[in-house]
Order: C-alpha cells, then structure tokens, then sequence
C-alpha cells in the first residue's frame, strides 16, 4: 500500500461548493474586488465571516501568507535596523518577509513542543529587538500567555505567523488572534485554501488602515473608489490584493472549517489511541491548546534511529520523514548575507548576526513527520498502525 505524505487539508474539501462558487465569479466577469460589471463582493464576504470565526475587529485579505506577514511588519512599524525574534524551525517564506521589510531575523531557539522556546525570547531580547514573530508549526500553537507576558514587560511587538495554524486555538483563543496581529494562508497545503491567497486579522484599527493601503499600493481608498495618493495619509506600498475568485473559494471552505477540523483530531485520535506512547515519544503542546492535527510527529533519541524508522516506513510506502533537510538559519541567506541588491540591504543596515539554536539543530534531525488529510481512509490508518507495531517489535 501506498500511503505518501499528503499535507494539502483544504485540498480535499474542494467540492461541488467551491467550483459553483468560482463559476459564479467568473460568469460575473468581476474578479477585482474594487471593480467589475457585476461585483459579488466576495472578499468583502470572505473578510466578514472570517472576522467572526476568529472573533477579531477587522480581517484584511491578501495575496498570500508571505505578504500577511509583511504586512504585520509593516503595520507595527517593522523596518530597517529592527530586529525580529523568531524560531529557525519553519518556512523560509516567514524570515523572507521579515527582510522585506528591511528588518532582519534573530534565530532563537526552540523547545520540546518545536515552537519557540519563550525562556530563549527573554535571553535574546537586545536593544534592537522591536518584535517577536511567534510561528505556529505545524498546526500546533506556541505558548502565548508566556509569549505575551515577556512582550509586555519588554514594550515589543508580537506578530504571529499562523500559516500553519489556522483553526488551532490555545486557552480558547484562536491562533493568530492573540498578539498584534496574525497572519495567516490560504495555500494548498493549509487548513482552508484557495491554491495561494492569505488574510491578516488584528484588533487594532490603526494596523489594519495601515496594512489595507500597503496592499493597495500605498492608496487610501474609501469603499471600492479609486484610491487617493495626495491627501498626506498615503505611504508607498505594493499590490497584495487577492482576487474575488480566490474569495469566493476561500469563503467556501471557511464554512467546511468545522468538519475539516473533526476530521483532522479524529484522525489523529484514531492513530494516537492505538500505538504505544512508551516506544513513540510524540511531540508535546502546551497545555490548553487545540490543534489541527495536521500531522503526527515521533521524537527519537538519535538522528539515526529517526532515519531508520523513515527508512523502514518508506519500505512499506508510508511517507514519514524529516521536516526539511536544514533549518532556515543555515540556508545561504543567512549564512552568506545573499540579498537582491548588491549592498547586502538589510543585512548592511540592521546588523545581522548568526546566533545557535542547538535544539532545533538536534530535534529537527531527529523528528519523523507524517501528514495527516482527508485522503486517509480508516484502511490507510489501520496500515499505519500495523506497521508501526512492526516496527516497535523488530527493533
Ligand atoms: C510557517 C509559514 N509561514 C509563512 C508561509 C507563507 O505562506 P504563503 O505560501 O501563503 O505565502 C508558509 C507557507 O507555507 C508557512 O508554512
């Protein structure tokens, strides 16, 4: 049997929904969200409901989960010479937005649970530290009561990446909605998707104004007017607009988030209940937290014992293995300060310096991961569970 990692949840909700949805745009011939012959308001729609699942005051829609955490940057004022606090443990794309902001990423370690080691925030905190980029991974919140308390008693942002995260919930917030402000994805392989697109949600009405005119290349627009430049509240900005066929999508399968998360935790209970927790050491979260049950991840005491147990797995067609091949502070953008332009912006200007994360190094190399998605039938699970009583007997 052939079980591969399959990490696109959305993905598999795409149904009848959705594709009448899009038809109806399409056939609208209005796919701007400002602008069309017969506009749907699709993204007005999407940032509504949106607003009410996570119980936040304002939802911005954008491009994607990269320009969200632009965005987030921006909008607290995130620049040049700025250091940002976050794990190396994640997507290249969240430091990326960082850089883009002229700011620059102090890798700081991770604990047990694989997020952000709040212990190491305090110990990292400099005179040039302005934010704290909390990342989700992989659908497992970071400890955000503690996370919190340390931003408050040292004046700093906290802007939390939840491209991972979306539908995950600790002391019964939602994920994302806790700090600043959050962004989050609607990629492929995220909760909900609508093939790329992303959102920022926030409490704070001066950080939404602000990001709402970046997206709109640094216009202010008054409902869907055209936006005005020359009225002295104007910055520069980019296009981060999402389409109203993505929209329409999104909104789709916002309204599945529901059955797409009793899917995930019962899959994961399924799995969990029946495997021996003494042989699997299964990665821990911090209490009060829900989460999206993306994925099933074992800890093992060496880097060799990971690699055999993916080696055995794989044999047998199951796709467990390693996160990514490296952490991102050791790709050449950090190691080799690699920028768009040759003066090494913004590596020149906010002093970046390579720091140790010794226990990502180690956990990330000994960690087997295995996506969970709709596309497991109870035969896949029962498959699983067999061979990992197999392979807990032969060694
Ligand atoms: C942790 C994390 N942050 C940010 C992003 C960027 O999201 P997008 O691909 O929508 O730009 C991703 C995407 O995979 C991610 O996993």
């Amino acid at each position: 049997m052939i079980i591969p990692n399959d990490p696109f949840i959305g993905t598999h909700y795409i149904g009848r929904e959705e594709v009448k949805a899009a038809k109806k745009v399409l056939k609208s011939k209005s796919l701007f969200r400002y602008q069309g012959p017969k506009l749907l308001y699709k993204t007005d729609e999407f940032e509504s409901n949106m607003k009410k699942y996570l119980s936040v005051k304002y939802v911005l829609a954008c491009s994607n989960g990269g320009s969200a955490i632009k965005l987030c940057c921006i909008a607290n004022g995130v620049g040049p010479g700025d250091e940002v606090l976050m794990s190396p443990f994640t997507f290249i794309a969240s430091a990326n937005s960082v850089l883009a902001c002229g700011a620059v990423p102090k890798f700081v370690d991770i604990d047990e649970t694989m997020n952000i080691n709040p212990d190491e925030i305090e110990k990292n905190i400099g005179p040039n530290t302005k934010a704290i980029l909390v990342i989700h991974m992989q659908g497992q919140p970071c400890d955000m009561p503690k996370i919190m308390k340390i931003a408050k008693k040292n004046k700093l942002i906290v802007i939390e990446d939840t491209a991972q995260a979306f539908g995950a919930e600790i002391n019964g917030k939602k994920a994302g909605t806790i700090g600043d402000c959050g962004a989050f994805s609607l990629q492929a392989g995220k909760t909900i998707t609508s093939g790329e697109g992303g959102f920022l949600a926030t409490n704070n009405k001066k950080i939404y104004e602000f990001a709402k005119m970046y997206h709109d290349n640094g216009g202010f627009r008054v409902g869907c007017n055209y936006p005005i430049w020359e009225n002295k509240k104007t910055i520069f900005g980019e296009n981060f607009k999402i389409t109203e066929l993505q929209s329409a999508i999104a909104n789709e399968q916002l309204k599945k988030i529901d059955m797409i998360l009793k899917h995930q935790k019962n899959n994961y209970n399924y799995l969990i209940n029946k495997i021996d927790k003494e042989f699997y050491t299964i990665r821990p979260c911090v209490s009060n937290s829900k989460l999206v049950y993306s994925n099933i991840a074992f800890e093992f005491h060496t880097q060799n014992e990971c690699n055999q147990f993916i080696k055995y797995m794989n044999t047998y067609g199951i796709g467990f293995n390693i996160y990514c091949n490296n952490l991102i502070n050791q790709y050449d953008t950090f190691k080799y300060k690699t920028s768009w332009h040759n003066s090494k912006f913004p590596y020149n200007i906010s002093k970046y310096q390579q720091t140790k994360c010794p226990k990502a190094e180690s956990l990330f190399k000994r960690v087997a991961w295995f996506s969970l998605s709709a596309s497991l039938k109870k035969k896949h699970l029962k498959y699983i569970i067999q061979k990992l009583e197999e392979y807990k007997n032969e060694f």
